[in-house]
């Protein structure tokens, strides 16, 4: 932990949402005296409502809790149309493909994009509450599909292009998609890549998917299937650009993004349309002080959630505008990101912990050579952020002058919750401070009581906010017993994030990372569960165990225990090892390639036949190993282990 605090350079902002953590510590209090009005007052005043909602929260269900009962809205009419009247001309989303090629997308360009998909979509018998799966490259495409769908009542489900088509089918059969819009490819690195031959093989063998609309980009040969596959850019050129927004309750699914948990298959985490609307565009002027004149640049790809708040929904709401980008970050070399800063004069920036340490290993000086006046604002998510990256993305990258915003927060929970605020909150580098207002996130132990000073706890949200997750599509129960089956506050459940948390002295919150199975991957959440699952299907494998393994610019990367089914096969390892990843590969992914296999002779299990993770863990970090081991069924295993280990 660095010790220093630096405070925000006041000179930076005009007219911040905060100016001081006076004004942050009213607004906490307004929360805590009044809750519900609070929050109404404000879902007054962000969204344009077609019809007012009678209650602001029913909590008689809990926790299938539901906010602004009863109001009626639609998320594209916020994001778009109120924003013709005295913005129709300015840019909402900015693209530079992965050759330079670039784009600017007015609102009134949007407006007809958007609504000629989802014209396209209605032609194709799509209705309110309908799944349609996403499967697309970084095109402002991705961005229209999700709206056209919103815009329609449909329910989208985004699946990150990085997963295989195995993962891509699990999530279209749990969600009964009845479409998937995807691209033929897109280019990164210079080179075309291919998503339709991924889709083509997901659907196999499955029949609930009646179309599939492709987008051409890169324009390589592709297999089309006949009465099945239509072709975007044939389409859409005859469909009207006016498409009247389906009238949608606050409480009406806006769209499904399925995540990892600590056990089974990824869950399709359910958002809503007000909460998750509302949420979306205030922090965007809390946390990133968005301005009329502002670009606003967030380098997640649209998969995950961090591209749904803030890539999509948040920018646009706010009326700003959005900066989207096909590629990587270190191509054609590792000064993209910064000069595409200068270019399009940014003023926040939003990335990856893992982003940023690669970036500085490629290119510590690289930020000098550009001009990087126009940032304010630098953000972080994902992963804690260690004092090294830290300090250079403060000071090389902002020049010493730009606020930090490392923002903590998940696709369950919307939007931040824990975050600085740009021209308020003095920065602990590495902290992610205080809750914003409204949020009540706490560290506690089980039975709600709240932690003291330099003591790990669980990181907990012990009122419901408007964003959060409403249930898990189509498994109510494993809902409650994946975050409300923890941890009690005043005897009633609480949601739990699955985070353990500190508080320092000063009361300031440092994230320690996941405490169940989840590990996260430069930035990528993914179970060891579903890896294990994977690394079962090899005919060789008898048992497997995946741990997190702390790495220099991932994170973490993905340690495997493996124990063969027999023994003399392990002559063959590197064999083996690459056919685990071959599988590995098609089961989830390239995102989980495992780095280490560890082929051992047993695991460490209790008499029950538990396996001890923890000590797994430990080896796989080099650490001394703490626990008992005398109550294993076979104390021996351990050092065996641990040998095979030390000649990896
Ligand atoms: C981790 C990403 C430390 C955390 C928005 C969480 C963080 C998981 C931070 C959610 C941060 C996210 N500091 N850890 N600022 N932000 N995390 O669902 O472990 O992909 O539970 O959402 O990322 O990952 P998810």
């Amino acid at each position: 932990m660095l010790k220093e605090v630096y405070y925000p350079k006041k000179e930076m902002f005009k007219n911040p949402a905060f100016k001081n953590m006076c004004e942050y510590k009213d607004l906490v209090e307004e929360f805590e005296k009044d809750y519900e009005g609070t929050w109404s007052k404000l879902a007054k005043e962000k969204i344009t409502w077609f019809e007012d909602f009678k209650q602001t929260l029913d909590t008689s269900n809990a926790p299938f809790y539901k906010w602004f009962v009863g109001g009626k809205l639609n998320v594209t009419y916020n994001c778009i149309d109120r924003h013709l009247e005295d913005k129709k001309n300015k840019a909402a989303i900015i693209w530079e493909g992965d050759n330079g090629e670039k784009r600017i997308i007015t609102y009134l360009e949007l407006y007809r994009d958007v609504n000629r998909f989802a014209n396209l979509l209605k032609s194709l018998g799509v209705k309110k509450g309908d799944r349609v799966v996403i499967y697309m490259p970084m095109i402002p495409e991705a961005a229209y599909a999700m709206l056209a769908c919103a815009r329609i009542g449909a329910i989208h489900s985004v699946v990150f292009g990085g997963f295989s088509a195995e993962a891509l089918k699990d999530r279209i059969l749990d969600a009964e998609a009845k479409i998937v819009i995807t691209a033929d490819g897109a280019f990164r690195k210079g080179k075309p890549y291919m998503l339709k031959p991924v889709v083509d093989k997901a659907l196999e063998g499955v029949d609930i998917v009646e179309k599939v609309i492709v987008v051409e980009r890169n324009n390589e040969d592709i297999n089309w299937v006949e009465g099945r596959d239509l072709s975007y850019n044939d389409l859409i050129i005859n469909q009207d650009d006016k498409c009247k927004c389906e009238i949608m309750d606050s409480e009406d699914p806006l769209f499904l993004l399925y995540t990892s948990g600590s056990t089974g298959k990824p869950k399709g985490v359910q958002h809503s349309q007000a909460g998750y609307i509302l949420w979306a565009q205030l922090t965007m002027e809390w946390v990133f002080d968005i301005k009329d004149n502002d670009t606003f640049w967030c380098t997640a790809d649209i998969g995950w959630i961090t591209g749904h708040t803030y890539i999509v929904y948040g920018p646009l709401a706010a009326g700003g505008t959005t900066l989207m980008f096909e590629g990587v970050l270190t191509y054609p070399d590792s000064g993209r990101a910064w000069k595409m800063v200068e270019e399009y004069k940014v003023n926040q920036f939003y990335t990856a912990p893992t982003a940023i340490r690669l970036l500085h290993k490629m290119g510590p000086d690289e930020p000098k050579k550009y001009d990087l006046s126009s940032l304010r604002i630098l953000g972080t998510v994902g992963e804690p952020i260690d004092p090294t990256a830290w300090k250079w993305y403060y000071e090389v990258v902002g020049g010493g002058r730009c606020s930090i915003v490392d923002t903590w927060w998940q696709t369950e929970t919307g939007g931040h919750m824990i975050s600085p605020l740009p021209a308020a909150t003095p920065i602990k580098p590495g902290s992610a401070t205080f809750p914003l207002p409204g949020i009540f996130a706490e560290i506690i132990d089980e039975e709600g009581n709240k932690m003291p000073p330099n003591e790990k706890g669980l990181l907990c949200i012990t009122k419901p906010w408007p964003s959060m997750i409403r249930t898990i599509w189509g498994d109510p129960e494993r809902f409650i017993k994946s975050y409300f089956s923890t941890a009690k506050k005043d005897g009633k459940p609480v949601y739990f994030s699955g985070d353990g948390a500190i508080y320092d002295e000063d009361g300031y919150i440092w994230i320690t990372g996941r405490v169940d199975d989840v590990i996260n991957v430069s930035g990528h959440r993914l179970g060891t569960a579903e890896i294990e699952a994977a690394i079962k299907k090899h005919p060789l494998v008898a048992e497997v165990a995946v741990v997190g393994r702390p790495d220099e610019i991932k994170g973490e990367s993905i340690f495997a225990y493996v124990v063969l089914k027999e023994e003399d096969t392990i002559a063959e390892e590197i064999e083996i090892i690459q056919e685990i990843n071959a599988i590995v590969k098609e089961e989830i992914g390239a995102i989980a390639k495992v780095d280490t296999i560890a082929f051992v002779p047993g695991l460490p299990k209790t008499r029950s036949g538990k396996i001890m993770r923890r000590i797994l863990r430990a080896i796989a970090k080099g650490e001394e190993i703490k626990q008992d081991t005398s109550t294993l069924e076979d104390p021996k295993v351990v050092e065996a282990i641990i040998a095979v280990v030390n000649k990896i």
